[in-house]
């Protein structure tokens, strides 16, 4: 069920309307609704429940504590790629023991960070990093417990600048450099080998990658096992992706039951790193319309939030479906929905069907739930925007918006 539906004309998230919604928090504000999130967590969760697993949440996708909070209460774990996203799933209520640790740069202050912290294990990159951890362990005395990313060299039919599993990308090791990594780390004082993981891109949209590499990793762990080298965990990633247009998504159940025949077999827990499908439609971007301009050539509505709220159309050409928060019956006319950024890029639609608007109004701008605000910046000193959770009849802020003061903090003249 879509908890953003139009009743009695107008949007509403849950139960209540967009536009009460922005009268106390006001434009540009991102709105979430907590069923949906509930929802998607949940249907990851059960379509597992016949083999041992953990879902990680991507956090990446959408790092606001209150969220991070929800799904720690329904028993997610998280997947991090940085000390601060160490501190902020910490800080939320999500154990270290359900904290996976990805990405190909960990500092040492980030290692030694999650090592007297206790996380679940290190997605090891390359052997630099794996001499950085296992240095790193022996001077705080402590063992880490580690997987190899692999990278299963599988074309995820996706976005080029999302895809990560193609042997020409930065990320995991190359399988067949894996069997040897494996063996050092397994000599290796301070280091336990506990796992394998891969990620081979986001926004994907069909199973057969993800059974492909499925098929890959089963190999690789049948072969360690006959070395000797035995596996608590297998890592899956995330990269399921979401209907934003016309694409249609496998469903979470869809997923795994495509991957599960390949490892039902297996001892290993699973593990699964999703964060755009448990959060992306999931949330929306809620601004309002400055003023129309009609440049002879063109029709812009000028809205007051921009590309620093949310890069994904500028920075992808990504499509999101905007929709007016007020229902109207006008007939519809191509316009551009641009923001306030000085910069030609600060677009969120091109030549997009709209209906006449009234200078006020508001509009949605819809599946902004992942890499929406957690890829926001500062950019032309804008503030960034507020954030609400909404659950049933109620809504609470769950980040203020920024002030201007805000912005230069930590900053001397
Ligand atoms: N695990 C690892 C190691 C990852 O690198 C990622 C995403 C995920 C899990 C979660 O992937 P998801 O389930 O959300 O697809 N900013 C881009 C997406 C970048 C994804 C990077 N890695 C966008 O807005 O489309």
């Amino acid at each position: 069920m879509d908890h953003f539906i139009f009743k009695k004309g107008e949007l509403y998230c849950e139960d209540v309307p967009v536009r009460k919604i922005v009268e106390e928090a006001s434009t540009p504000l991102y709105i979430y609704s907590s069923a949906t999130l509930k929802r998607h967590f949940e249907a990851f969760d059960k379509a597992f429940a016949s083999h041992p697993h953990l879902v990680c949440f991507a956090v990446k996708a959408n790092n606001n504590l209150s969220i991070l909070n929800l799904l720690a209460r329904l028993g997610s774990g998280a997947d991090i790629v940085s000390g601060g996203e160490l501190f902020r799933a910490l800080k939320a209520g999500i154990p270290a023991g359900k904290i996976v640790y990805s990405g190909v740069g960990k500092t040492l202050d980030e290692i030694r960070y999650a090592l007297t912290s206790g996380i679940l294990m290190f997605n090891v990159e390359s052997m630099d990093e794996l001499d950085a951890i296992k240095n790193t362990a022996a001077a705080l005395k402590k063992q880490a417990n580690i997987s190899f990313r692999v990278n299963p060299d599988v074309d995820p039919k996706t976005h080029p600048y999302i895809s990560t599993g193609l042997k020409k990308n930065k990320f995991g090791l190359a399988c067949a450099n894996a069997i040897e990594a494996y063996h050092k780390a397994s000599h290796m004082d301070g280091l336990k080998v506990v796992g394998i993981s891969c990620h081979i891109g986001s926004q994907i949209t069909e199973t057969s990658p993800f059974v492909e590499t499925a098929r890959k990793i089963r190999n690789l762990v049948d072969e360690l096992g006959r070395d000797g080298i035995d596996l608590k965990f297998i890592d899956m990633g995330g990269g399921l992706g979401i209907k934003y247009n016309a694409e249609a998504p496998p469903k979470p159940e869809e997923y795994l039951s495509a991957i599960l025949p390949e490892l039902s077999s297996m001892p290993q827990t699973l593990i699964i790193e999703p964060g755009r499908a448990i959060c992306g439609n999931a949330g929306i971007l809620v601004t309002k319309l400055l003023y129309t301009k009609d440049t002879g050539e063109k029709r812009f509505y000028i809205v007051d939030a921009a590309m620093n709220d949310l890069a994904r159309p500028s920075l992808y050409q990504a499509h999101h479906e905007i929709v007016p928060v007020e229902e109207t019956a006008a007939a519809s006319q191509p316009v551009d929905i641009v923001g306030p950024i000085c910069e030609t890029g600060d677009f969120f639609a091109k030549d997009r069907p709209m209906p006449p608007m009234e200078k006020g109004s508001l509009l949605a701008i819809k599946s902004a739930g992942a890499y929406g605000f957690s890829m926001s910046s500062n950019y032309n000193s804008r503030p960034r925007p507020a954030e609400v959770m909404v659950t049933g009849d109620s809504f609470r802020i769950i980040r203020h918006r920024e002030t201007y003061e805000n912005l230069i903090r930590g900053e001397d003249n």
